[in-house]
């Protein structure tokens, strides 16, 4: 078909991608212009069901240039950003010819070549699931969800193991690794000159340790954050700090997390975790001028934690922090109930009645809100200063470990096909 064909072919592709909350942490770029980093990373893909981003990615000779929409929205000029530009030319480079089975013969036949992929614009058209109020990183499943849904799109074809995920580190580092489910390691590479080792890595899917889990503490704040973009660039260029603990510290930790993970040894997964988002934050403190990303409320959560952890003798939930104050504590399945019972004890709802807008899982919350609490646990906790005080949490997700992108039906796609 060409551009004056009065009905021409709209191909399409929707895809689903999870977000992920690294372990050990990717702060600072070695490359800029590949976006690569100094270090590796290790991540859990969460699963889809609270938190998501849906991508229709189309194509079609009437299309008179590339355009994208995001929740709704067109995004103008962002086709021509250099993160966009990476993921949808990266992708149609490894385009394949669309072929059918003609119901006429049942024979195969090319109705799209690769070729005709390099004469098309693309619409993109993406929304996610992550409450804009949240402040939860949306662009690692946004980026991830790009990718997946132009390699479904133009049937691209992977030429080494692990290029779509080089192909959506460009669109943002941390999106190559919601390309796997599970626990995904991001190798930093760079023994290639053009960093094609700079790729994601499945280290366990997420049927091997279904037992881990994720509350993230939605945490108030009005200030507006440093971009990681920006953060990490200035940390790079005046950390000393970052440049030892990505030389020295973080190898160390990869082999230690990766085995943590093969024995689902969470004593060992939960304290290289913890220290792990710690020693980010060093760097972040350690940068000229400091990046402060945690909050009184973030820090009184490490607080909690580690008084929980001290009471059991053992760790029973872990806390990681991002560029942002919100926390992710990893647990296992069989201590979520008493964890978020100390976590709705000391971040209450506004009312045990509105638990329900407060927690994701209202099954589990009512459990939580039913527990009896250790009174040795509440007076330990109590012995930082924490009092039962609403408002500092907004929102808790009770979520868990989960797949990489799937592929949805095109009716769940949201794209409006108006040809103007
Ligand atoms: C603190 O992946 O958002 O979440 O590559 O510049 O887009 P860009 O950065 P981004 O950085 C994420 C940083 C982090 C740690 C992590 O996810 O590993």
């Amino acid at each position: 078909k060409t551009s004056d064909d009065p009905n021409p072919i709209i191909h399409q592709a929707t895809v689903s991608a999870p977000t992920n909350i690294a372990c050990i942490k990717y702060w600072g770029k070695a490359n800029p212009q590949y976006n690569t980093p100094i270090n590796s990373s290790l991540s859990v893909s969460l699963d889809q069901s609270d938190l998501r981003a849906v991508t229709t990615a189309s194509a079609s000779s009437s299309f008179d240039r590339d355009r994208l929409w995001l929740n709704g929205s067109e995004v103008l000029d962002a086709a021509t950003s250099k993160r966009f530009r990476a993921c949808v030319d990266g992708v149609r480079a490894l385009a394949t010819d669309k072929v059918v089975v003609d119901p006429a013969n049942g024979a195969n036949r090319v109705v799209v070549t690769k070729d005709d992929w390099r004469g098309m614009h693309v619409h993109i058209a993406s929304y996610n699931t992550f409450p804009t109020a949240a402040g939860l990183a949306s662009s690692a499943a946004g980026y991830a969800a790009l990718v997946a849904a132009l390699v479904r799109l133009f049937g691209a074809e992977e030429s080494y193991p692990g290029e779509f995920t080089a192909i959506a580190r460009q669109g943002s580092g941390s999106a190559c690794r919601s390309l796997y489910g599970g626990f995904v390691a991001w190798r930093a590479g760079g023994a290639k000159s053009d960093w094609s080792d700079s790729i994601a890595e499945q280290v366990a899917d997420e049927l091997h340790w279904e037992e881990v889990r994720a509350v993230i503490l939605v945490v108030s704040d009005a200030k507006k954050e440093t971009s990681s973009t920006d953060g990490m660039s200035d940390s790079v260029a005046t950390s000393e700090l970052l440049a030892f603990r990505a030389r020295e510290i973080v190898p160390k930790r990869m082999k230690i997390i990766e085995e943590a993970i093969k024995a689902k040894d969470f004593e060992s997964f939960g304290k290289v975790t913890m220290m792990d988002s710690n020693q980010f934050h060093a760097t972040c403190l350690d940068t000229y001028p400091p990046i402060f990303y945690m909050n009184d409320v973030s820090r009184s959560v490490v607080q909690m934690i580690h008084k929980y952890n001290a009471w059991a003798g053992e760790i029973r939930a872990a806390y990681t922090f991002d560029a942002g104050p919100n926390a992710v504590l990893y647990t296992l399945d069989k201590h979520v109930v008493e964890l978020l019972a100390l976590v709705l004890k000391y971040y209450p709802a506004l009312s045990d009645d509105l638990v329900g807008d407060y927690v994701s899982n209202l099954a589990l919350a009512k459990e939580a809100l039913e527990f009896k609490l250790c009174p040795s646990l509440m007076a330990a906790v109590e012995k930082t200063g924490r009092v039962h005080k609403h408002g500092d949490v907004k929102m808790v997700y009770c979520t868990r470990g989960g797949p990489g992108p799937q592929t949805l039906d095109p009716c769940d796609g949201v794209f409006d096909f108006k040809i103007e």
